[in-house]
This record gives structure tokens, sequence and C-alpha cells, in this order.
């Protein structure tokens, strides 16, 4: 599995981004997530997990957590960074993730980098693979008007950005029912951005 655009520049991403989180919403849907996944048997998911810093936090906050991104580069910095943590080769579809239970998954500004109806697939899988109750977290670049997904010239790689209606509507029609969902903007980005917390029917 590769990932060109994040293997290139892993290391610039790296040096621009040291923090887990941008924003301080951001950590607090992270703080959210865990307390709902708390508990829970089995290893929480952190699907295209990149540098490693949101998986160290979410173990810092009592999570038995695995990382999976199909870049290497990426899974370089993150094993170099968090040597305690394990990170695996892998993307949204889960087919690398080592069996056992799944207490939950998260997934921040991952899926964007996902063609659409690869996510419909992809959200799929990880239903079949979950219980009932399990907290599925994720983060991504919104839209203000109803429609479709939109590409967006992403500096790193192919995206999308969602309306956070649409990103419920393909969580809800695997069977994962919203619980809540922030929408937040800053005045130095160009797009909202949105987490959206749903749970496994
Ligand atoms: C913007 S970074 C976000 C990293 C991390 N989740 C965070 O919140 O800081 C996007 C990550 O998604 C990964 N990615 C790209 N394509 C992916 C796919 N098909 N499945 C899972 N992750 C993917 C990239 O390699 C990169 O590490």
């Amino acid at each position: 599995m590769t990932q060109p655009g994040y293997d290139a520049l892993a290391d610039l991403y790296a040096e621009m981004f040291p923090d887990p989180y941008q924003y301080p919403v951001e950590r607090h849907a992270a703080a959210a997530f865990a307390e709902v996944a708390a508990g829970r048997p089995g290893r929480t998911v952190d699907v295209g997990c990149g540098l490693g810093h949101v998986a160290a936090d979410l173990a810092g906050r009592g999570l038995d957590v695995i990382g999976l991104d199909p870049s290497a580069e990426m899974l370089g910095h993150a094993r170099r960074l968090h040597p305690g943590l394990r990170f695996v080769d892998g993307d949204a579809s889960l087919a690398t993730l080592p069996d056992g239970p799944i207490a939950a998954i998260l997934a921040r500004f991952s899926l964007i980098h996902v063609e659409p109806t690869e996510v419909v697939a992809a959200v799929r899988t990880w239903s079949r693979r979950i219980t009932p109750g399990t907290p599925v977290l994720v983060a991504f670049q919104s839209v203000d008007d109803p429609g479709p997904p939109l590409p967006f010239d992403h500096a790193v790689a192919p995206a999308w950005r969602w309306h956070p209606d649409e990103f419920a509507r393909v969580l809800a029609d695997a069977g994962l029912a919203e619980s809540w969902r922030i929408v937040y903007r800053d005045k130095d980005y160009r797009f909202p951005m949105a987490q959206l917390l749903a749970v496994r029917s």
C-alpha cells in the first residue's frame, strides 16, 4: 500500500503539525470520543493515523489504540515519535487490521482522501466488524451547501469535502446512527470543518 503524496511530504508535515490538534474544539471532540470508548473491550482503531499524535493522546486517556496508515513515511514518523504504540500499514478498508475486537474507530481527516464510493464501502465494512454500541468518530473538511462530496485542491493528495448531512447519511445507511456533530471554522482556513460521532445500532 502506498500514499505517494504523504510519503513525499511526511517530513514537512511533521514539522508543520507537531501537535495532535489544530483547534481546541478538536481536543474536546477527541476527549468526548474517548469517554464513550472507555471500558469497551478491544482496540480503538485510528484509521489514517498519520504521525500518531492523536493515537498517543487517546492512549494517554486510557484507550488501547492501534494506528493504520497507507503512507510508509508517515508510519515511520509515528513509530519514531510514539515507540510504545502499534502502527500498521493499512487503509480505510481495514484489510490489514489484525483480527480481534474493535472498541471504537476514529478517522480524522483521512477519509477525505478516499474516493466517495469507496468511503461508502469502507464504512459498511467497519459496520460489519463492530458490535452494537461501538462509537465511530470522523473528522473532515466540510461544505455549507447540501449536496454530494466535492473534490478540492488539497496540498498533499486528492481529496473530497463532505456536507455533514451527507456523511451522516452514509453512516446511517451502514447502521451507524449519529450521536453528535460539531461544525467549526477558523478565519485563516478556507473551509468549515466537521467532527461527527456515530454509534453502531
Ligand atoms: C491529514 S492526515 C491526518 C492524520 C491524522 N489522522 C490526524 O488527525 O492528524 C491524513 C492521513 O490519511 C492517510 N490516508 C490517505 N489515504 C488513506 C486511506 N485510503 N485510508 C486511510 N488513511 C489514508 C494519509 O496517509 C495521512 O496520514
